[in-house]
């Protein structure tokens, strides 16, 4: 069975910053708390006539150019995302058509926050078949379009970007995805969603009032589920692959809040030195936020590390990912 390796990775965010200390000027809050309760310092925000379609073209592209890769050879992009630019078509058949992927077809993937660790498991277990042997895993969202910024508490966690991995196939053992422990749970739903917009609740001027299209959020709540589910899935993973914490050279955590990465480190006993943390600079970009670790820290992971993906998020959904890196 041949296996599923990460041969690239490429990131994507907007030039626009929102500071805390813009967030101060429309809202009761002071960039003081937001660091110490989240770790954020700044979040992006993509521009009104741009969405995820060109989050991911944008890392697509650098995909192909900086392996120099004919855009033919790509059988498949999985584009992981919760704020794709339409509810139809979805946006990775746009990335691909945008990106001159001429044979590749494309899915949209939703499992919110989680997005991107169910999309490279999806992904590799395409490789593993034998059935692709190149797939682009895009995890980008564009959260702004979504937020009420009359509710401080939610919509100060959030902003825009996004990543990409070329997933390739490999008879090489020991690299590439190893492992992964997904799970979810549907009433989740209670805590985090967007109420309107879908089929249940199509967009009514009542509804656009109420901001019933913009993502209301128990924080507290969804914190607690957050740290349990993402230490929980770790174990597992380590557990039947028989893993310690020197085994695993960098954990890749959801980018949610940094006080909810430092308890799932400290309860694993894992040194923050080895956590891939960039919160402060692009804040909870969802299904966005792995692949931007990925993308910032790729010249610090050598060929053979141990990584761990993890994340949680709306559904709820969550999971871990186990790896060895490839190059
Ligand atoms: O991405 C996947 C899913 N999402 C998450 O994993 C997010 C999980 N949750 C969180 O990260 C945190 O719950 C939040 C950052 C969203 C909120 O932080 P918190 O520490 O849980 O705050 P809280 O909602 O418990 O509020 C504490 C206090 C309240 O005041 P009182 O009632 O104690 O007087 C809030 O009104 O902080 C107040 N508050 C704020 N104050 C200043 C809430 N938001 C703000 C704010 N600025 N932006």
């Amino acid at each position: 069975m041949p296996n599923a390796i990460i041969t690239a990775v490429s990131g994507f965010v907007p030039d626009q910053v929102l500071s805390n200390v813009d967030l101060e000027k429309i809202m009761d809050t002071s960039d003081d708390w937001i660091i110490s309760r989240t770790g954020i310092k700044e979040r992006r925000v993509m521009p009104p006539d741009q969405a995820v379609t060109r989050i991911g073209t944008e890392c697509v592209q650098s995909i192909l150019s900086q392996r120099d890769i004919d855009p033919d050879s790509i059988d498949l992009v999985i584009c992981a995302t919760c704020t794709a630019d339409y509810i139809i078509p979805d946006s990775a058949n746009s990335i691909c058509s945008e990106s001159g992927l001429n044979k590749a077809y494309g899915f949209d993937l939703n499992a919110a926050c989680s997005g991107f660790v169910y999309a490279l498991h999806t992904a590799a277990q395409f490789i593993k078949s034998g059935t692709h042997q190149r797939i682009i895993v895009v995890g980008a969202e564009k959260l702004t379009s979504y937020m009420n910024y009359e509710d401080r508490t939610t919509s100060i966690i959030f902003g825009d970007g996004g990543g990409a991995v070329l997933v390739e196939s490999s008879e090489e053992e020991g690299i590439g995805v190893i492992d992964a422990e997904l799970r979810g749970d549907g009433t989740g739903r209670e805590v985090l969603r967007i109420d309107a917009g879908g089929s249940l609740n199509p967009v009514t001027q009542e509804r656009l009032d109420k901001k019933a299209h913009t993502v209301f959020q128990d924080g507290r709540q969804v914190f607690k589920r957050a740290v349990q589910g993402m230490t929980s899935s770790m174990l597992e993973v380590m557990k039947r692959n028989e893993l310690t914490n020197d085994d695993i050279r960098w954990v890749v955590p959801h980018q949610a809040n940094l006080r909810i990465i430092s308890a799932v480190a400290n309860q694993l006993d894992f040194p923050m030195e080895r956590v891939m943390v960039n919160i402060d600079k692009y804040a909870n970009t969802s299904a966005g936020t792995i692949p931007l670790c990925l993308w910032e820290y790729e010249s610090q992971m050598k060929k053979g590390d141990g990584i761990m993906l993890t994340a949680f998020g709306g559904g709820f959904t969550w999971g871990s990912l186990f790896l060895r890196w490839a190059y």
